[in-house]
């Protein structure tokens, strides 16, 4: 049985990762780590210590007081927060990955760590976007996640670490918000149309971005790590999508079950930058050919279900 810590475990992420990995590998075998005092319910079943990734003595302190063989590596800032705190975002998405890697090294570890569709910048083929590609991102954010994913092939490659990986497009969940990314829009519009009607969107209609609902993203995490090694011919930053949509067709979509739905728009420039200059749909056929990649939500699928989870966990008198 593996024996996993996982950082950044209070994030969007992390709050819906941990319940599918103590189900999976049992509740003593995952440690959950995050800096936050008050983390959510939802990791607080199961051991839980503060951790900072840039606190490397302590990684390695708990790795091996615990026995850990598996580390998932959540600790990050997105993109919007990173363009905000450029200085910041380099500490944690690069130092404190750095040291991960390099505790794994020492004490032989296997290691996922997210990328993420801002690997991408505006010279990127932007429609079916491959897998193997041009990668000039312009965010801070975007450069963190092209430095990480070669950094974790690196250490795969001079020091044979276990290290695995998918971009993660826009991940859309009912749990914890993401706070501080580009495609946040698509979670703040689920929450505003139950509990206002209404919505304002901060990015333009005809922006189209990749998108992933959780339960998917928490599936396609556990799904790399236990793959085969020999299956695999990437190991770091395996495209992966479920569906791509502008605001107009999320709008559309939740008008379906809500017709009473308005949006309007008010464009944040920073994000709406970032927006553009990252693909429309990515081509994830490598993730499908060598670990059977296959999600299982579509735009309305996904809409049905946010839908109903948040109107019991914000409306239950309605
Ligand atoms: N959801 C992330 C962001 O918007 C992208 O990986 O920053």
């Amino acid at each position: 049985m593996k024996r996993i810590l996982v950082t950044g475990s209070a994030g969007q992420i992390g709050s819906e990762l941990i319940p599918e990995l103590r189900k999976k590998y049992g509740k003593d075998n995952v440690i959950a780590t995050d800096i936050r005092k008050d983390p959510p319910l939802s990791i607080i079943d199961g051991e839980y210590e503060i951790l900072d990734c840039l606190d490397r003595k302590k990684i390695f302190q708990f790795v091996k007081e615990f026995k850990i063989d598996t580390i998932y590596h959540l600790a990050a800032l997105l993109s919007g927060v990173a363009e905000a705190k450029p200085d910041l975002a380099w500490k944690i998405n690069i130092d404190g990955l750095y040291n991960v890697l390099e505790v794994a090294r020492e004490l032989n570890c296997s290691v996922f760590t997210p990328s993420s569709i801002g690997a991408f910048g505006p010279t990127t083929p932007p429609d079916k976007t491959p897998q193997d590609t041009i990668q000039r991102p312009t965010s801070m954010y975007g450069v963190t996640k092209v430095s990480g994913e070669l950094l974790c092939d690196y250490y795969f490659k001079r020091f044979k670490v276990d290290t695995r990986g998918v971009r993660y497009p826009g991940i859309i969940s009912n749990v914890t918000l993401p706070g501080g990314g580009t495609t946040d829009y698509a979670v703040d519009i689920y929450y505003k149309a139950i509990q206002e009607g209404k919505f304002t969107c901060n990015i333009k209609k005809g922006t189209f971005m990749d998108m992933m609902y959780m339960p998917d993203a928490i599936e396609a995490a556990i799904q790399v790590m236990e793959a085969p090694a020999e299956n695999l011919q990437h190991r770091n930053a395996f495209n992966v999508t479920a569906m791509t949509f502008d605001p107009e067709m999320i709008a559309a979509s939740i008008k379906k079950y809500l017709p009473d739905f308005k949006m309007d728009y008010q464009i944040d420039p920073i994000k709406q930058d970032i927006a553009e200059s990252w693909p429309n749909s990515l081509d994830d056929s490598a993730a499908r050919k060598e670990w059977n990649w296959n999600p299982k939500y579509d735009l309305d699928a996904m809409t049905k279900d946010m839908l109903f989870v948040l109107q019991k966990r914000l409306n239950p008198e309605s």
